[in-house]
């Protein structure tokens, strides 16, 4: 009895150093990767990197990328052409010293310098939309509006249609369903490695059965949002990766979901190691997946 009561302790103890230790890693990893972009990003000039992280499937070498400062300047800074004054009201509505992907994002329906083109139209076809006499083939998509310091191009909360037919596709929303479900999923059965009983492992079981079908779910919405927002453009860079590691991370739940069904007698049955090993290495994929998606929202 003395020695069960013993075991259990230990196992307890272990239980808890393996959460700690998870914690850790993946704490530590994230720190890491923060400093790395950080690091390769670099922090000035700090429009032009506000501009390229809004927009990461910017041609390298095209129109807008060899324009530089003048995608937003006149004849070079500090005088702005009729983007940058865009740019500036959006800044300046907001009071803000930093320009942020949402403040690019706010104006993209406005054609600043007057050319038919919304700024956004102009972005995609790497023309530049702070120049007239720079602007796609063809006539224009969409009905674009001439800038005014009132279009704020927000978004009212109240506003039902535009949120459910927001461009993102809720990706942003629905990716938070398999994190937690996967962090859930993963934490019982980490716990009920020393607190034995039926009930957790079931949870542990199901929500990772809803975490690998809601991943499915947030690859689809992913690839909705690539086209309604992004227009669909060149598959490359952070948005290639952050694709790739999606569809690693809904594999590896699946791979895991038929590991437990063909492991175990039934789903109450504790995960062997090497299952709780794989888990770990798909919450490291996770967290990198997520952080590659938080660089190409503006977020990080
Ligand atoms: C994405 C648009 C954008 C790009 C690209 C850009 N700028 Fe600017 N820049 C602005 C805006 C907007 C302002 C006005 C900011 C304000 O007044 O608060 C500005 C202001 C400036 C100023 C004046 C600073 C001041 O305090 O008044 C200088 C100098 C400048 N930029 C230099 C540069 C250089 C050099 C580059 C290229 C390496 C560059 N900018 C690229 C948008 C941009």
């Amino acid at each position: 009895m003395n020695g069960n009561g013993e075991v259990s302790r230990r196992s307890g103890a272990l239980g808890l150093m393996t959460l700690i230790g998870l914690q850790a890693y993946t704490f530590a990893s994230i720190v890491l990767l923060l400093t790395i972009t950080a690091t390769v990003a670099g922090a000035r000039p700090e429009f032009q990197t506000a501009f390229k992280a809004a927009y990461p499937l910017l041609k390298t070498g095209g129109v807008i990328d060899s324009a530089s400062c003048n995608l937003c300047h006149k004849n070079g800074p500090p005088k702005l052409n009729p983007y940058g004054s865009t740019i500036k009201s959006a800044m300046d509505r907001v009071s803000a010293q930093n320009l942020t992907a949402s403040m690019l994002h706010s104006i993209e329906s406005v054609d600043s310098d007057g050319d038919g083109f919304s700024n956004l139209e102009e972005i995609n076809a790497d023309t530049l939309p702070g120049d007239p006499t720079s602007h796609p083939a063809g006539k224009p998509l969409s009905s674009a509006k001439a800038p005014s310091p009132a279009d704020s191009g927000e978004v009212s909360p109240f506003d039902i249609k535009a949120i459910v037919f927001a461009k993102h596709a809720q990706h942003p929303v629905i990716i938070h369903l398999p994190i937690g479900l996967f962090i859930a999923s993963l934490l019982f059965d980490l716990i009920s490695r020393s607190k034995k009983g039926p009930g957790l492992n079931t949870a542990a079981y199901y929500n990772l059965m809803l975490a690998a079908i809601t991943g499915v779910i947030s690859v689809i919405t992913g690839i909705v949002a690539w086209q309604w927002k992004l227009g669909g453009g060149g598959l490359q860079g952070n948005l290639l990766l952050h694709l790739i590691l999606g569809i690693v991370t809904c594999l590896l739940m699946f791979g895991l979901w038929a590991m437990r069904r063909r492991c175990t007698a039934s789903i109450a049955d504790q995960v062997s190691t090497a299952y709780l090993v794989l888990a770990i290495i798909t919450g490291l994929v996770i967290a990198l997946t997520g952080h590659v998606g938080g660089i190409l929202s503006g977020v990080v």
